[in-house]
């Protein structure tokens, strides 16, 4: 078992409330929390100054792509792991489109081995169809029995409205979430960007914020013919925004996220052809970017997961639209949410609420209490730093943030009782 340890002079900050307090940590487990709890530590914790900080729940990220298997020139489950430590977080749910994809148990196997050694909890989702090709389901019963708690094809979304629906029986019986990534391939074929007045004017091809959102409508009829719980990637457009707010007003089981980068850049950030800024959904429109975070205010958005989508240099250095989507997102969330949110609400949407969507909570995003899983995060909000992407942990450059300066950063982390990140450097 790692050190006891301290979090010293900070403020807990959880779904309950915020308060003054120490907290001491020992074999992974909160063994006290309060104003002078400190002072009853064992004499060799490891003691951890939080004074002007935030001790809370650890992120949770309901969407990284870790790469591996198949992918480990971009990412490894390691290093996404450690970057997402840096970044706060103490839980990821790594994607299914890795090569071969998780969409059978040997496969999930090896990824749950890989993310038992990592240092954050690795949650894996599973693929809903075979090979991620849209045709026939995976074996969905055999992941969701290892631990599988959500199945996406994320990369592309299950076009076949049937099959889908089949899916979402299985999913209600198994009483796991589907996660789609709203796009109907047809409508969105060929796109490199948001298809609007910039795509015009550089002459790119665009994808209509339609593509995504005729599936999010089609889900969301789905959702209410099943009575399976749904979960909207990656959101990025106004129109679907609104049809969240209308599918949870009806009280259906849907739920949605947002990433760190729709909801600060807008198709503008393409104009240098730059593809840094290629994603999928693309980048949309300052309309679209202020409804979002008119979503997360109003909680019609859930959470806000990163996307994380590593991508090594020589394969991302590309013309714009050969160039594949994908952003990095572990190591700035924080700091781009805190950019624009206040802490309360950032944490509800990378915390507690994605550790209830991910199936993860209490051990995840649950109250700072006695007793409790000792998965923390410690956040400076005053700390201000500048992205260099070369000193990023991730074994990709890929980030859009290049160059900018945020004030709010990830301080400690504590994993499972273990300091995995102290004073913003990884301890392994
Ligand atoms: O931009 C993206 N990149 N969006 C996705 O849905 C997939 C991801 C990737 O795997 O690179």
């Amino acid at each position: 078992m790692s050190r006891p340890l301290v979090l010293r002079g900070g403020e807990v900050l959880d779904a309950v409330g915020r308060r003054r307090a120490d907290v001491v940590v020992a074999d992974g487990v909160v063994r006290a929390v309060g104003p002078d709890a400190a002072r009853d530590a064992p004499s060799r914790a490891l003691v951890l100054d939080a004074g002007g900080c935030v001790v809370a729940p650890g992120l949770v990220d309901l969407h990284a792509h870790l790469r591996e298997p198949g992918g480990e020139e971009a990412e490894t489950v390691e290093t996404g792991a450690r970057s997402a430590a840096l970044g706060g977080y103490t839980a990821v749910v790594a994607m299914p489109n890795t090569e071969p994809p998780v969409d059978c148990a040997a496969v999930a196997t090896e990824v749950l081995a890989l993310g038992a050694r990592a240092p954050v909890e690795v949650a894996v989702a599973g693929a809903i169809t075979v090979g991620r090709e849209g045709e026939r389901l995976a074996p969905m019963g055999e992941l969701a029995a290892l631990g599988v708690r959500i199945f996406t094809d994320d990369g592309a979304g299950v076009q076949d409205g049937a099959l889908m629906r089949r899916a979402l029986d299985y999913a209600r019986g198994l009483g796991v979430t589907l996660a789609q990534h709203c796009e109907d391939a047809a409508l969105a074929a060929g796109g490199a960007m948001h298809e609007g007045a910039w795509s015009s004017r550089l002459g790119l091809p665009g994808a209509p914020a339609a593509a995504e959102e005729t599936m999010v409508g089609r889900d969301i009829a789905l959702a209410r013919l099943t009575g399976a719980r749904l979960h909207l990637l990656h959101l990025s457009t106004a129109g679907s925004v609104e049809l969240v707010r209308r599918a949870k007003a009806e009280g259906l089981c849907v739920t949605s996220e947002v990433t760190p980068h729709h909801l600060v850049l807008t198709d503008a950030a393409c104009a240098g052809y730059d593809p840094m800024f290629k994603v999928s959904p693309p980048l949309r429109s300052r309309e679209d970017v202020e409804r979002l975070r008119d979503g997360l205010c109003d909680g019609v958005v859930d959470a806000i997961a990163t996307d994380h989508a590593p991508h090594a240099p020589e394969a991302k250095d590309l013309p714009f639209d050969e160039a594949p989507p994908g952003m990095l997102g572990l190591e700035t969330a924080l700091s781009v949410a805190l950019s624009f949110l206040g802490l309360e609400l950032a944490l509800a949407c990378m915390s507690w609420r994605p550790a209830q969507i991910a199936g993860l909570a209490p051990r995840q995003g649950g109250p700072v209490v006695e007793g409790a899983a000792a998965n923390l995060c410690v956040i400076d909000p005053a700390a201000t730093w500048t992205v260099d992407p070369a000193r990023l942990s991730s074994r990709s450059r890929n980030t859009p943030f290049s160059g900018w300066t945020f004030t709010g950063r990830n301080r400690h982390t504590i994993a499972a009782g273990e300091a995995v990140v102290v004073d913003a450097e990884a301890q392994r």
